[in-house]
Order: structure tokens, then C-alpha cells, then sequence
């Protein structure tokens, strides 16, 4: 990647603004998955060990440019004052950046840690607003984007920020291009994608740019559902995009073209509806019962899958195969997990839900890469540029 990394400056007597994804889930106010907060560490660790004072900042869930605490990102510098072993103040400002949080910064001395409130708690973030930038820009010497999860957006937080400070990316947004876009550009073949979740539409363009870099594309999930409607089959009342039929038998029809195998389901579970003691059958595609919708892949499916995957040598999924939250629906996605994870291959998770699926089945160290972000990997997967990381300036 030709983007400056933080290891290209000097930070000692310097303060960096730091811009993270710490939007994680929270549920009554405690944070479910720190995978993102982990993923931060190693760039704060560098900064403050090369003694900058670091002054993180992220978003946290949409409160639509208002403050509001049930958004506050103050469970986030708990978590990361326990996991640095360090203290991290958090600068409590519905303003983000007012008087009293000016006064604090120019008050932090080498080697401190800060986090700002969350920076969507004024408009002027998602608008990517100059005034705003500026004022993130007043509180430091450098900039550095570390928040691969918000790559995709073109906020003051992560771009506007970057047209004032002299920037670098950090070393988790340097490791998910590497491994992402190398893997994709210069893959080990045979070249594997795994694509699901529920809707064809949010995944056209991923379909159509990977179908000029793999040997196999699998689908799955309820996307599956248009595929084998469009090849004539009936899919009870599962859910099915049907104004993209026809863009379904056009990308099945561009796979042939492209000498790529596309492999659809043969058998799933079916039931009336989704819930948690739900009753379930798993039937061939073509004996989908009227009356029942898809809800996940079957037997059959699963080791046509591994079949497909043995001797793959790259491997990126991204979207489960089933409704993986209810557990008689969720064989399919773990078993994929499992399969990846068995696998001598260079195996990528999108981010997303199939990454929380992996950590879930509890694969996650046998896989190369979960990526931290959804959107953005699947951008990235889509061929698309990263505002986030165009922003950053090139290396001489
Ligand atoms: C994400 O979780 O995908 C990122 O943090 C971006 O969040 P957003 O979709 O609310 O912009």
C-alpha cells in the first residue's frame, strides 16, 4: 500500500488525533463483542510507546446528529482502560470538541490517552463539515485513520480531518487492505468466494467484480432464494428479491461466460416461520413446499460446499448461510465456519455477520483474516475505492 503508516513520522512532543471504529454492540450499556476495541490496541500501543499523546475518537450506532447518551462512548474508554492496563479519559461533551475539552487536551502530556464523545453527536460529522474538521484538526499535530469499519464513509471525523493534519493510516487498517486486497488481486488459486445474507441487491456488485477473480462462487442464504427462482425452481414463501430475477440469470449467465463455477444449494431446511423452537425439514430444491420458506442450507448443500472447497487454496466469505441467531437454523453458517477453519488455505472473513458467526462458533483463531469491517469490506470486495483510505497522503 503507497499510504503513509504511522511508522513514518516522529511522535515524541506530539499529539495525534486517532480516528477508530469503536462502534460496537452494546447491550444494557455493556459492550458485546470488543473484537474492533481489541483490533485498536496495537496502533494506540505503538503511538504512546513512540510517546505521542493520543486523542482517540470514533462514531458509536446512528443518534442522527444529536446528543445522546444512551450512544455515549463512555463504556468503550472503560473497556479500554482495562484492556491497555492504562488509563484512558473520556471527555464527556455533548459539543464533542468544546471549551472545556480544548482545555483538557492542551493538558495532556506524552504518552496520555483521551477519548472524545462520540463524534456523530453533531451533524456537522456525517456531513463531513469543514467547521467541525477544523476543530477535530485544532486539537493536534497529526492525524492518524485507524477506523477501517468507517472506510467507506466520507465523514469530517475521518476524511474532512485529513485534508488539515498530516496523516497516516494506523497498522489495523495497513493489515486488512494488505491481506484483503492482496488476496483478491493475487490470490492462490483456486479462488474461492462464499457469498450470503439475505439480498442479492446488497451484493451485485461484489458478485459481479469477483466473478473476474475466482474459480468458484458459492451462494447461499436467502440471496440463494432469487438464484433458484430464476433457474425456474419454486421457493414456497421464502423470501425472494423478485425484481431481480432477471440480474440474477444475468450473473448466472456471466459465470459461464467467465469459465466460473456457480454453485447454488440442493437441498434446505424449510419451516412456517422463524423462531426459536421452530420446527424444521430439510428438503431438495426442488421440493420446496409452498407453504414454507428457506431458512437455511441442508446436508447435502453443506458437504457439496466442503466438496467444492478442498482444494481451495484462497477462501473469502462474507453473509451467512442461514438464520444463524436461532439455533436449529444455524448448522449451515457453523459449518461453514468449520469447514474454512479446517482448511489449508488463506481463509477471509468479511466482517459482518459471518464474522460474528465465526466468533460465535468459536473458529475465529483458525481463520487468516476477520476483517472489522462490513460495509467496508464489502466495498472492498466490490472493487471500490475507500474514501477513508484515499484521503490518506501518498508515500513519496
Ligand atoms: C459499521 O459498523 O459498518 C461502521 O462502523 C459504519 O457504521 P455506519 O453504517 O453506521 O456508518
Amino acid at each position: 500500500m503507497n499510504k503513509k503508516s504511522i511508522k513514518d513520522f516522529d511522535y515524541k512532543g506530539k499529539k495525534v488525533l486517532v480516528r477508530c471504529d469503536f462502534n460496537v454492540p452494546l447491550k444494557d450499556g455493556e459492550i458485546t463483542d470488543e473484537t474492533r476495541i481489541r483490533e485498536s490496541l496495537p496502533t494506540i500501543e505503538y503511538l504512546t510507546n513512540e510517546g505521542a499523546a493520543v486523542i482517540l475518537m470514533s462514531h458509536l450506532g446512528r443518534p442522527k446528529g444529536k446528543a445522546n447518551h444512551e450512544y455515549s462512548l463512555e463504556p468503550v474508554a472503560t473497556k479500554l482502560s482495562e484492556m491497555l492496563d492504562k488509563e484512558v479519559r473520556f471527555l464527556d461533551d455533548d459539543k464533542v470538541v468544546s471549551d472545556k475539552t480544548i482545555k483538557e487536551v492542551a493538558s495532556i502530556k506524552d504518552g496520555e490517552i483521551v477519548l472524545l464523545q462520540n463524534t456523530r453527536f453533531l451533524e456537522g460529522e456525517e456531513k463531513n463539515d469543514k467547521d467541525f474538521s477544523k476543530k477535530l484538526a485544532s486539537l493536534a499535530d497529526l492525524y492518524v485513520n485507524d477506523a477501517f469499519g468507517t472506510a467507506h464513509r466520507a465523514h469530517a471525523s475521518n476524511v474532512g480531518v485529513s485534508e488539515i493534519l498530516p496523516s497516516a493510516v494506523g497498522l489495523l487498517v495497513e493489515k486488512e487492505i494488505e491481506v484483503m486486497a492482496n488476496s483478491i488481486e493475487n490470490p492462490e488459486r483456486p479462488f474461492v468466494a462464499i457469498l450470503g445474507g439475505a439480498k442479492v441487491s446488497d451484493k451485485i456488485g461484489v458478485i459481479e467484480n469477483l466473478l473476474t477473480k475466482v474459480d468458484k462462487i458459492i451462494i447461499v442464504g436467502a440471496m440463494a432464494n432469487t438464484f433458484l427462482k430464476a433457474e425456474g425452481k419454486g421457493v414456497g414463501t421464502s423470501l425472494v428479491e423478485d425484481d431481480k430475477l432477471d440480474l440474477a440469470k444475468d450473473l448466472i449467465n456471466k459465470a459461464k461466460d467467465a469459465n466460473v463455477e456457480l454453485i447454488l444449494p440442493v437441498d434446505l431446511v424449510v419451516a412456517y416461520e422463524i423462531k426459536d423452537d421452530v420446527e424444521i425439514k430439510t428438503v431438495s430444491t426442488d421440493e420446496i413446499p409452498e407453504d414454507k420458506m428457506a431458512l437455511d442450507i441442508g446436508e447435502e448443500t453443506i458437504e457439496k460446499i466442503k466438496e467444492a472447497l478442498s482444494d481451495a487454496k484462497t477462501v473469502v466469505w462474507n453473509g451467512p448461510a442461514g438464520v444463524f441467531e436461532v439455533e436449529a437454523l444455524s448448522k449451515g453458517t457453523f459449518a461453514i465456519a468449520d469447514i474454512l477453519a479446517d482448511l489449508d488455505a488463506t481463509t477471509i472473513i468479511g466482517g459482518g455477520d459471518s464474522a460474528a458467526a465465526v466468533e460465535k462458533s468459536g473458529k475465529a483463531d483458525k481463520i487468516t483474516h476477520i476483517s472489522t469491517g462490513g460495509g467496508a469490506s464489502l466495498e472492498l470486495l466490490e472493487g471500490k475505492e475507500l474514501p477513508g483510505i484515499a484521503c490518506i497522503e501518498d508515500r513519496e
